[in-house]
């Protein structure tokens, strides 16, 4: 295609946090422009018209308007959520329609069909803001580093509860506070129980398993565990045992097939490159047996880093059309089968505990017989003082242990009368 020339016609659905910076990466594109956004509130104050300078797109409330016009070749989805999301970019697939998004909601979960779809139709889905913003973690993975057998991901994969995690370590601020402001940020989800939740990094980490091992994810089997119930405390502890506190995603794939695949909170040693992500950057660590260890980190949420992955993604897409390329393999979801997880009951990892028992001679004692009785190895138990209710406050950190052995001796734990609560359990990973 030459440049300006009949430029390739954009349908972009959605303008809020990406779409408006999308439109901003695209203005001064020499090979696309945008013919028409999709919103649901005509009256809102768009700030990206008055930096405009050529013809406006026409902005709808008909989403269907767009994924059927005939002049337009790409549809960039960024409205969020599952629905009308899929309902929408199906139909742009069956309209030929080439998609790019950045919705791990609807990849994560509705990937596979999307996928077998686009391939009838020979169109393709392009994905790369869907996982950690701004990195360029998916099209890494399918091609540059395409050569090598992936042994692991870890990473730190939302924004918003580094961000707050981040912000109750550094400035001693509570969660709500943290969270607000990451909302007024442009981070969170528009319902931010997902970010919280650890949904969303389940959805990124089973995208990228996907990708790296070659076999799909049903969503539903990602353990997932969020930050809800982390404290100042925990993350002071964690500093303190020369750890830190953050919201972890990892994929492992095993000798026996199965791939582990959970996210939950962790605390990982201060040495791991992950724990100096912070704020709203995302962190991915990728060890394959050619390249071997790999960091990316970058900003993994917010409107222009987003919006770069996006416009990304539609380069890739005029230059294979204005080529008349076909579609490079490396880029099409080529495998069908499904992955076996393996449940987070037979994964083994240290974990750091909090429980608060009577405070009496013996207690410790009988908290380490009953460890003992499951074959829990203590590695070091600390008693942090005595609380107003004369309570005592009991840290831990086990050896490695299998987790169904852990809970086993947990549930007993819980039933003894010293013991008043199991406060908190978090994995302690290398
Ligand atoms: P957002 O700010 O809430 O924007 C959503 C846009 O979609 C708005 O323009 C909204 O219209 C429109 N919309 C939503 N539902 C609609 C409906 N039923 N009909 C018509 N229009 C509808 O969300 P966002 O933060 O840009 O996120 C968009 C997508 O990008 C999500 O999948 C998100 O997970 C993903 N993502 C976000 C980030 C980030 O940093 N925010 C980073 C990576 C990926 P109105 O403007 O009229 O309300
Ligand atoms: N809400 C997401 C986050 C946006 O905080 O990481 C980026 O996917």
């Amino acid at each position: 295609m030459n440049k300006n020339q009949n430029k390739l016609k954009i349908g972009l659905l959605g303008a809020g946090t990406v779409g408006s910076g999308v439109v901003k990466a695209l203005q001064n594109n020499d090979f696309v422009e945008i013919k028409k956004i999709g919103v649901k509130d005509l009256n809102k104050k768009r700030d990206f018209f008055t930096n405009l300078n050529s013809n406006n797109p026409a902005l709808t409330g008909n989403l269907s308007e767009i994924v059927s016009d005939p002049e337009i070749g790409i549809v960039v989805e960024v409205l969020g959520g599952l629905n009308p999301a899929k309902e929408l970019v199906t139909l742009a697939i069956k309209n030929k329609k080439h998609i790019v998004t950045a919705n791990k909601d609807l990849i994560a979960t509705y990937g596979p069909e999307l996928f077998d779809l686009a391939k009838e139709n020979n169109v393709q889905i392009q994905f790369e803001a869907s996982v950690c913003g701004g990195i360029p973690i998916i099209n890494t993975l399918k091609q540059t580093l395409s050569a090598n057998n992936f042994k692991k991901i870890t990473g730190i994969f939302n924004g918003t509860t580094n961000y707050i995690l981040t912000e109750m370590l550094n400035k001693n601020l509570s969660f709500e506070v943290c969270l607000k402001e990451a909302q007024e940020l442009g981070y969170a989800e528009p319902d931010p129980a997902n970010d919280i939740s650890g949904r969303d990094s389940a959805y990124k980490i089973a995208i990228l398993a996907s990708i790296a091992f070659r076999e799909r994810i049903k969503i539903d089997t990602v353990y997932t565990e969020g930050i809800q119930k982390i404290t100042l405390e925990d993350i002071l502890l964690a500093e303190e045992l020369g750890y830190r506190l953050k919201l972890i995603g990892l994929a492992k794939k095993e000798s026996d097939g199965k791939i582990d695949i959970r996210v939950h909170p962790a605390f990982i040693k201060k040495t791991n490159t992950l724990s100096s992500v912070f704020g709203a950057n995302n962190g991915v660590l990728v060890e394959g047996d050619l390249v071997g260890e790999l960091t990316l980190i970058g900003k993994g949420a917010g409107s222009m880093p987003t919006a770069s992955s996006v416009a990304g993604d539609i380069n890739l897409l005029v230059a294979q059309i204005s080529s008349s390329q076909k579609p490079n393999p490396q880029f099409v979801c080529q495998h069908t089968d499904f992955a076996k997880i393996r449940p987070v009951s037979e994964t083994t990892n240290c974990y750091f505990l909090r429980i608060r028992t009577e405070d009496k001679a013996g207690v410790v004692g009988q908290i380490g017989t009953m460890f003992g009785k499951h074959d829990v190895s203590i590695n070091t138990l600390t008693q942090r003082g005595t609380n107003q209710d004369n309570t005592a406050s009991i840290t831990l950190l086990t050896h490695l242990v299998k987790e169904e052995r852990l809970q086993r001796a947990l549930a007993e734990i819980k039933n003894t009368n010293v013991v008043k609560q199991v406060e908190n359990v978090i994995r302690v990973l290398d």
